[in-house]
């Protein structure tokens, strides 16, 4: 995607020093443009639990290409435990995202299925880190082909007047590899000439959509509009929303779709005002096992620092300033679960279904099938509540 006219991934190898994965930072953004060397592990770790790099997709990569610099440091001797252990660590940083563990568990896989020394399973370590990262890619760019139709019909109903699109949190390119997913219809319906326009929530405490999803559509030259957290509603009832699009950290293979903090309360008014409800996922983001999404789903609690402050640019500057009284406690719940029945449909890279177990299996049935292969009936695995595994 474009930085001042560049193209850019938001993470990758650096080009003299494989030894090395580069990341944007994007604590800095928008005021600094910072990219960060990892040479290991540890700093990938600490880069995804302080969230230099952030939303499901990208955290997937940084977890492949992690376990990637794992592989190269780990003592031959004990290769596979070493490498277990620091897929723990990667783990442990955030829980809601669930393409951490998936990438993480990919990667293990991977290794293990190669018979020979610790240079052959740090090959397959690097090999996988670069799929996962192009799938990324891939598939956010496919869900921008099937996602701009729905652009388009609202477009045509609207006889070519502008589209008004509502996004949450960073769904964008910078939350994935390249193009995102909530923001991949976006581009590609800019691109074709469609007028849109599209308004980002603030998404406080760390205010993802004011300072990343603006500046990237800012980037892209998409017309857009930067409003508070709670003015969607306000702008539902009075005509000024025709769909929403958003991203997801982990949605059930039910459709219930976990998201930014504030996600559902966004839905609600838009099932209020009869607006559709999209949400954009590449299948990584799917929990093939989880029924139920607001009983099940691990909500990150993340420090309170993060309420109690406000960060923002400052001559030349990052600096947080205080918001609340000094003996104010605050809590910081990151994210919310939207049921399945207040989402209209899921844009995936196989195409868009409803939100509902039958139609994402009919999507992806290799899901279905692979319960069938391996004897366990679906019905079974289904109604239990973390399935077999
Ligand atoms: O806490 P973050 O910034 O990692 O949150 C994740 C997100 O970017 C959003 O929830 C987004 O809408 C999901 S799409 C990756």
């Amino acid at each position: 995607m474009n930085v001042y006219g560049e193209h850019y991934r938001t993470i990758w190898i650096k080009q003299d020093d494989t030894a090395v994965i580069q990341i944007i930072d994007q604590r800095h953004l928008p005021h600094k443009f910072v990219v960060e060397a990892l040479p290991s592990v540890d700093d990938v770790a600490r880069a995804i639990k302080e969230m230099h790099v952030r939303g499901a997709g990208l955290i997937g990569a940084a977890a492949g290409y992690g376990m990637y610099l794992a592989a190269l440091h780990a003592p031959p001797d004990s290769f596979m435990d070493r490498l277990t252990a620091d897929g723990e660590k990667l783990k442990g940083t955030r829980p809601t995202a669930v393409n951490l563990e998936w990438a993480v568990n990919r990667q293990l896989e991977a290794v293990q299925a190669v018979n020979g020394d610790a240079k052959t399973k740090i090959q397959a370590a690097f090999d996988t880190a670069q799929t996962i990262a192009d799938e990324d890619a891939e598939f956010c760019r496919r869900i921008g082909q099937h996602g701009v139709s729905l652009i388009e019909e609202i477009s045509r109903r609207k006889h070519g007047e502008t589209v008004n699109i509502l996004t949450h949190c960073n769904a964008g390119w910078l939350a994935f590899v390249d193009y995102g997913t909530a923001t991949a219809p976006i581009y590609a319906a800019h691109d074709k000439g469609i007028h849109i326009h599209v308004w980002v929530d603030e998404t406080r405490p760390r205010n993802q959509g004011a300072r990343l999803t603006a500046w990237e559509l800012g980037q892209h030259g998409v017309p857009h509009t930067v409003i508070a957290d709670n003015v969607g509603g306000h702008l539902m009832q009075h005509g000024l929303v025709d769909m929403i699009i958003t991203g997801s950290d982990r949605t059930t293979y039910t459709g219930d779709v976990g998201n930014k903090i504030g996600t559902y309360l966004k839905a609600l008014a838009a099932y209020d005002n009869n607006i559709p409800f999209y949400t954009a996922l590449p299948s990584s983001t799917f929990d093939w096992v989880m029924r139920d999404g607001v009983k099940e789903m691990p909500i990150e609690q993340r420090d309170a620092a993060e309420v109690h402050t406000i960060r923002g640019g400052h001559e030349g500057t990052i600096k947080a300033v205080r918001l609340t009284p000094q003996d104010s406690p605050a809590a910081n719940y990151a994210f919310d679960v939207t049921p399945a029945r207040l989402v209209t449909g899921l844009i995936t890279e196989r195409g868009i279904c409803r939100a509902n177990e039958d139609s994402i299996l009919n999507l992806f049935p290799e899901k279905r099938q692979r319960y069938k292969e391996e004897g366990v009936k679906l019905t079974t695995f289904l109604t239990s509540p973390r399935g077999n595994q």
